[in-house]
């Protein structure tokens, strides 16, 4: 790959990051994925209708939970080259037609007003410029369609870290100044971004000129186990943002 291009690449936000990409893949079948994420696929790809956008598709996990009769044809788009290579593996999964481009929410190669709805699961809190993120998903939808933007909890995250008597943080940072500065330093190492609670995200999509934006409610969906330690209580939440 010339210089150039490489830095071509990196202006419009397209990575490689094949270590992280092979542990996602490797995590996806443990139970992360079956009880953190795929209670939040159900809901939220099963919602998704006509032509459909999805953003930053990872490894392609979402793409066996679009329903056919209901989606016409998915747009699935990816920055990451190594997620990218996965993605195109899991292509025979779906039920429904699936193109997969190269692209950051932040540079949608897609016409103003062409996709009925949106679908971004665990993306925000990787996005660089989700201000940016968010109105290119504006521009491409159409009026009336309909955004489903899904992050983990950052409040229950906090909560689960910050509050626990037992003294997690302490065992897995030890020796940090407050637990606040441990919790933001593992939640940074995953390669973080932002932290989302449903008013800040909400609060956020209004912002961007979406005319309504609301959490979801997520009925069975919601976590109960915990995947990683028996300490931790992680949640995912969902805002669906109507342009
Ligand atoms: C935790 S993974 C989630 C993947 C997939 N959506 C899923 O639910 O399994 C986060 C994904 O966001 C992608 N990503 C990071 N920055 C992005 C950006 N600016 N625009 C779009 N996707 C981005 C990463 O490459 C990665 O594939």
């Amino acid at each position: 790959m010339s210089q150039s291009t490489s830095e071509s690449e990196k202006r419009l936000g397209l990575t490689s990051h094949n270590i992280f990409a092979r542990v996602y893949e490797r995590l996806s079948s443990g139970l992360a994925e079956s009880n953190f994420m795929a209670p939040l696929r159900r809901e939220m790809v099963g919602k998704a209708s006509g032509l459909v956008l999805e953003i930053g598709a990872g490894t392609g996990l979402n793409f066996a939970f679009y329903q056919p009769g209901q989606v016409e044809r998915v747009e699935a788009t990816e920055p990451d080259t190594a997620m990218l290579r996965y993605a195109r593996e899991r292509l025979n999964t779906a039920k429904v037609p699936i193109t997969l481009t190269q692209a950051a929410a932040e540079a949608l190669p897609f016409a103003d007003a062409t996709f009925d709805s949106v679908v971004a699961t665990l993306v925000f809190c990787s996005v660089t410029d989700p201000v940016q993120g968010l109105r290119e998903i504006r521009r491409v939808l159409k009026p009336g369609g309909v955004a489903r933007i899904g992050v983990p909890d950052g409040r229950r995250y906090a909560e689960s870290y910050v509050g626990d008597p037992r003294g997690f943080l302490e065992s897995i940072r030890p020796g940090r100044p407050t637990p606040l500065l441990a919790m933001q330093e593992v939640f940074y190492l995953e390669g973080h971004r932002a932290m989302y609670d449903a008013e800040t995200l909400t609060l956020l999509c209004a912002a961007c000129g979406f005319v309504s934006a609301k959490e979801s409610p997520f009925g069975d969906g919601r976590m109960w186990l915990n995947p990683d330690s028996e300490h931790r209580r992680l949640e995912t939440l969902y805002v669906e943002a109507v342009k």
